[in-house]
């Protein structure tokens, strides 16, 4: 097949981890006989240094024209003054939301490979296979900003409609039923009018899944039971910013946060994929991030938006694979000072794909 796709490498370890996915898209469409043609656009602070705006016309046009996007990340020391009107972070949710990306699909593995390194002990870790459905396009992120305020008053807003739970409730929904069956629906409805919206419209929604078990969990609890007991849960549906604390979280499961990957997905077949970390500043420019958040990203794209399942499946057994062998990046390594860097380890991806 023909795709198109569009790569926003952005700032930091964006750059880094991404070149390291295009590669392994590279040897997939080689080796699976695909014309896969990359174009890459500038998005967050690289685009604001070289044009004053986070997501410029042109990014969107591309993306337009795109079958999928594969995102770095953004953001970092340099546009980080509190005070700043214009902000990287900004046009990651102005593309989110020009392509009503509304389901974050975040899933977390325990790799039986890792369990001796992970700050957990390895029987938690037994059989941990989560998906977080992350609400993306709406809550406290895009509330009503018209009298935002600066000085000595600011506020946001958590607003909630109906329509919006109901659809990212159905895509938690329909993920349960081809897996486990069970979705944990996390909420502040004990003291959020819209987290009681949230919970109400949930459990309306369940009603058209009788297969899927639901349950509801106060925020705060939930944090705590994702660490002591996460092989209970299966689908965890959450609105916008808890989704995101507690994939954060929950990333201590998998390893690191550099191994979780996303979708970013609306109605139709296109999305954007990118790892669920940040720039990581504290290691930009050192060649030693882990890709494999960035590389499985890939593999989602595969998936979601290419229809690719077999090849993105190859691209997840060649990482398995590569941790199997013991090849480590420092944030999952027992001796960070042995491991590999971000190119040696994106070898070895590729050498398991070959
Ligand atoms: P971060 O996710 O960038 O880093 C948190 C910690 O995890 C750091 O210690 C970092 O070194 C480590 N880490 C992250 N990814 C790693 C990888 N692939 N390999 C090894 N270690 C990795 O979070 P932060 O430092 O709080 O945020 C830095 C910047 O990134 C901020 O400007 C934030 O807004 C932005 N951010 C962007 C995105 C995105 O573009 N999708 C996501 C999260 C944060
Ligand atoms: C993420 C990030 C973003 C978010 C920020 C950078 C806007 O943390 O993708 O998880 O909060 O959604
Ligand atoms: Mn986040």
């Amino acid at each position: 097949m023909q795709a198109k796709i569009v790569t926003l490498p952005g700032d930091g370890i964006g750059p880094e981890v991404t070149a390291a996915a295009v590669r392994v898209l590279e040897q997939v469409g080689t080796r699976h006989g695909h014309r896969f043609t990359f174009q890459e656009a500038l998005m967050g602070g690289c685009a604001i240094d070289a044009s004053g705006n986070p997501l410029p016309d042109e990014t969107i046009a591309a993306c337009e024209q795109a079958d999928a996007v594969l995102l770095g990340a953004v953001g970092g020391p340099k546009w980080s003054d509190p005070t700043a009107a214009v902000r990287p972070e900004q046009g990651l949710l102005r593309l989110r939301s020009h392509f009503d990306l509304f389901a974050n699909l975040r899933p977390v593995k325990a790799y039986p490979a890792l369990a001796e390194y992970a700050p957990l002990r390895a029987e938690l870790l037994d059989g941990v296979d989560i998906l977080f459905v992350r609400e993306l396009t709406s809550g406290i992120y895009f509330g009503p900003r018209a009298e935002q305020g600066e000085g000595d008053r600011a506020h946001d807003t958590m607003l909630y409609t109906v329509e919006q739970v109901e659809r990212i409730a159905r895509v938690a929904f329909e993920a349960a039923r081809k897996r486990r069956g069970k979705v944990a629906s996390v909420d502040k409805a004990n003291v959020l009018a819209s987290m009681r919206l949230w919970r109400r419209t949930v459990s309306a929604v369940a009603a058209d899944y009788p297969d899927v078990e639901l349950e509801h969990v106060l925020v705060d609890a939930c944090a705590m039971y994702l660490l002591r007991n996460p092989a209970h849960f299966d689908v965890v549906l959450a609105g916008n910013m808890f989704g995101d604390i507690l994939s954060d979280e929950t990333s201590v499961l998998a390893g690191s946060l550099g191994m979780l990957p996303s979708a970013s997905v609306g109605r139709g077949t296109f999305g954007v994929y990118e790892p669920i970390h940040g720039s990581a500043p504290d290691i930009a420019g050192k060649g030693i991030a882990n890709p494999t958040a960035a590389i499985l990203s890939a593999a989602m794209l595969l998936r979601h938006s290419l229809g690719l399942e077999s090849e993105a499946r190859t691209v997840e057994q060649a990482v398995e694979a590569t941790l199997a062998e013991g090849a480590r990046t420092a944030d999952i390594a027992a001796d960070p000072a042995s491991a590999l860097g971000t190119d040696a380890f994106t070898e070895r991806v590729l050498a398991h794909l070959a």
